[in-house]
């Protein structure tokens, strides 16, 4: 089958990454995180003061904006890209308490948003790329030829987060982090501009049952099907 683009969007901490990551690495695709890049906003922007106290003026975001060079490079360790802000290898720093307590916001406004996705759209523009994210299958790109809608139980994603950030050594709160889960929830499906919808032609995955390989056999039953469809 030609190369294709594959959308997977959904709710916070559903798993989108890890699926995304191991079906490009499956398909020998690249992967590019949406979401990574609206952290690398969020995350320039504490560093420069601009975001204090969880609260920011939007003009003085914008203007950051021209500084901010992002791009992705593959890690042969993790066998996985790493988000690069200015060239500085920013992938554990982004995921940090403070940035996820802030980033909705920051991408709910219109030039950051313009700005990401004209960057996602220049990745995809040869296809053979999984891109996951919110607004991918409905606006980045509509014509993707597989789109999946991820869901996943909140308690269940809830604890999936913590085990990560505190097997990455980070001191945080089982509570605080489903409350930002379902806060970045509420913000991402309530925004004005794009907000998180599942597209009408995705297919819904529901992971709260499913291992890592189950919920990747699940997508390449899928392909298989697309690919016996079109040939
Ligand atoms: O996938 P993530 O949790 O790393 O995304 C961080 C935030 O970025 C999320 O709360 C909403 C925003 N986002 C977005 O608005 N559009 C995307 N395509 C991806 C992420």
């Amino acid at each position: 089958m030609s190369k294709i683009v594959i959308a997977i969007d959904g709710y916070s901490s559903c798993g989108k990454s890890t699926v995304a990551k191991a079906l490009a690495s499956h398909l020998g695709y690249a992967y590019a995180d949406s979401g990574a890049m609206y952290r690398c906003i969020t995350l320039y922007a504490i560093r420069k003061g601009v975001i204090k106290d969880h609260s920011f003026i939007e003009d003085e975001i914008i203007k950051l904006l021209p500084e901010i060079n992002l791009r992705f490079e593959f890690n042969p360790q993790t066998k996985s890209s790493d988000t690069y802000l200015n060239e500085e290898n920013v992938e554990k720093e982004i995921r940090q308490m403070i940035v996820s307590e802030n980033v909705s916001k920051v991408s709910a406004i219109h030039d950051v948003r313009v700005k990401m996705i004209a960057i996602q759209r220049e990745l995809g523009k040869d296809k053979g790329i999984v891109v996951d994210g919110r607004d991918i299958g409905t606006n980045v790109f509509p014509n993707a030829e597989l789109k999946l809608f991820m869901t996943a139980d909140p308690n269940i994603r809830a604890k999936r987060r913590y085990n990560e950030l505190k097997a990455k050594g980070q001191n945080v709160s089982l509570g605080d982090i489903r409350t930002n889960l379902d806060q970045r929830d509420y913000e991402d499906t309530h925004r004005k501009e794009n907000p998180l919808v599942q597209a009408k032609d995705a297919i819904v995955l529901d992971n709260s049952e499913l291992t890592r390989e189950q919920q990747l056999q699940f997508i390449l039953n899928i392909i298989q099907e697309l690919t016996l469809s079109t040939t």
